[in-house]
């Protein structure tokens, strides 16, 4: 399943042919299990606090966990039942209450809103039809695009596990008695003779697939990229790093910030990452529901575009690009293709990376040694969202599918790109291609960096 820049192996619109990775009753199979394990932490973080919990607001930027619940069934719904299944709307009053663009999170508390036991009736139902149809939907080539290797499956069980990383990260948000706990990921093995950074050469590569079955609208097509030389970091920059940083007044420095970053450190009162604590003299740290000292060797998390970039111009370095970020997760030199993940084209193992709310923390810098790209770097997938320095544009060839609200609305200088993944987000719905956006503000959210320089 490896991208091939010739474009007689794909379809019209990117699907590539005859791949036994394209086996129908393989997708059928793998859209089956990705629902159930979509589901499975839906439950786990829904079923974790009581009633109260759920209908409440734990913070104006996050949705109450119902509503994220009763939004997962009613998604489904629309795509699986009525777009592929041509079923009638099972409870068509709600479609309003449950469109991300018709109602702000701050409002939604105040919305009519299933009670959390209609939720997750609503939600079982549909996925009981869903699955009905996932039995007897054609997903051969050739098909509707929306069933073609079972897409709609695929995109249904990425959103519900995009909302599974929303409503971690009201978990994380929330106060009250511990809600989740996870063991700790694995230790680094050989990170005291790791070097600090990795050459990448110049050259072209392929970005973004044309051959991935479930990828999203945005992540396609393939298209050649030329990037210059660089080096990068081995590691996301760690806590330990980025105290160096606060410790040297950075916060305090107008000379390391963008103008509206500045703005955002006064306005705030910013001195540290979102959930650090400064008490005698020590940093401690708020994790689900847990005060313990920061640890210096994991990578650092919470920390908005803003942040990184000024982390990086103090430290002499910069952001990594979206296309350098992916060339050192992607580009193999021994073939010039560019894999699915930094390790090859299979699917990810718990020894490559840290996914699927396994851990409820990155591991420290320097783990999954089994993960690392041909470029030497590593943790690239999983751990911690990275920003990049790139704006959240379309590809050339870009063409929305199945629907405008998932990426083309969000295309601008307004959001920033963040790639790999964090240890929150299920590996169907992360990749080497995939790519997130925020708000260059965003902070709440599970997002580290790496920084870069010319080489
Ligand atoms: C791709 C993570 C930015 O959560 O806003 C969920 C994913 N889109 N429902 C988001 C999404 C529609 C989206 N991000
Ligand atoms: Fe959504």
């Amino acid at each position: 399943m490896t991208d091939d820049r010739d474009a007689s192996v794909s379809t019209a619109d990117g699907f590539p042919t005859g791949s036994g990775g394209h086996d129908p009753e393989v997708l059928r199979q793998r859209a089956l299990d990705a629902l159930l394990t979509a589901r499975a932490r839906t439950a786990t973080l829904t079923d974790s606090v009581d009633d109260g919990e759920l209908t409440a607001q734990h913070s104006p930027l996050m949705s109450p966990l119902v509503w994220d619940l009763a939004h997962i069934g009613n998604q489904e719904e629309q795509w699986l039942l009525r777009a592929v299944g041509g079923r009638e709307a099972l409870r068509p009053e709600i479609d309003g209450l449950y469109d991300a663009f018709e109602h702000p999170r701050a409002a939604r508390p105040s919305l009519p809103l299933l009670a959390p036991a209609e939720a997750r009736t609503y939600a079982s139902d549909v996925r009981g039809r869903a699955l009905d149809i996932l039995e007897g939907a054609p997903l051969h080539e050739g098909g509707r695009p929306l069933e073609r290797a079972g897409f709609a499956f695929g995109m249904i069980a990425q959103h519900e596990q995009q909302h599974d990383e929303t409503m971690l990260i009201t978990h994380q948000l929330r106060t009250g008695p511990v809600a989740l706990t996870a063991p700790a990921p694995p230790a680094p093995t050989d990170a005291a003779t790791l070097p600090a950074e990795v050459l990448v050469p110049g050259g072209p590569f392929t970005m973004g697939t044309s051959a991935e079955p479930w990828a999203l609208d945005n992540e396609r097509p393939a298209h050649r990229r030329e990037v210059a030389a660089f080096h990068l970091d081995t590691a996301p920059v760690t806590c330990g790093a980025y105290r160096r940083f606060i410790e040297d007044g950075g916060y305090t420095d107008p000379r390391w910030w963008a103008p509206e970053g500045w703005d955002m450190v006064r306005e705030h009162d910013l001195a540290a990452p979102l959930f650090w604590y400064r008490d005698a003299g020590q940093w401690l740290r708020r994790r689900f529901g847990v005060t313990e000292p920061v640890p210096d060797d994991e990578p650092v998390l919470h920390v908005s575009w803003y942040e990184a970039d000024a982390y990086a111009r103090w430290a002499g370095r910069r952001l990594p690009s979206e296309a350098e970020w992916e060339k050192a997760a992607r580009h193999d030199p021994a073939t010039g293709r560019s894999l699915r993940y930094p390790w090859g084209d299979t699917d990810p193992t718990p020894e490559q990376a840290n996914l699927g709310q396994r851990h409820l923390r990155p591991a420290r810098a320097g783990a999954y040694p089994a993960g690392r790209a041909p470029s030497g770097a590593g943790q690239l997938i999983g751990d911690v969202w990275e920003w990049t320095s790139s704006d959240f544009l379309p590809y050339p060839g870009f063409v929305a599918f199945p629907y405008r609200e998932y990426s083309d609305v969000f295309f601008g200088p307004g959001h920033k790109v963040l790639r790999g993944g964090s240890f929150a987000v299920d590996q169907v719905a992360c990749r080497g291609t995939f790519r997130n956006w925020d708000l260059p503000v965003r902070r709440q959210i599970f997002s580290g960096f790496r920084t870069a320089r010319d080489a």
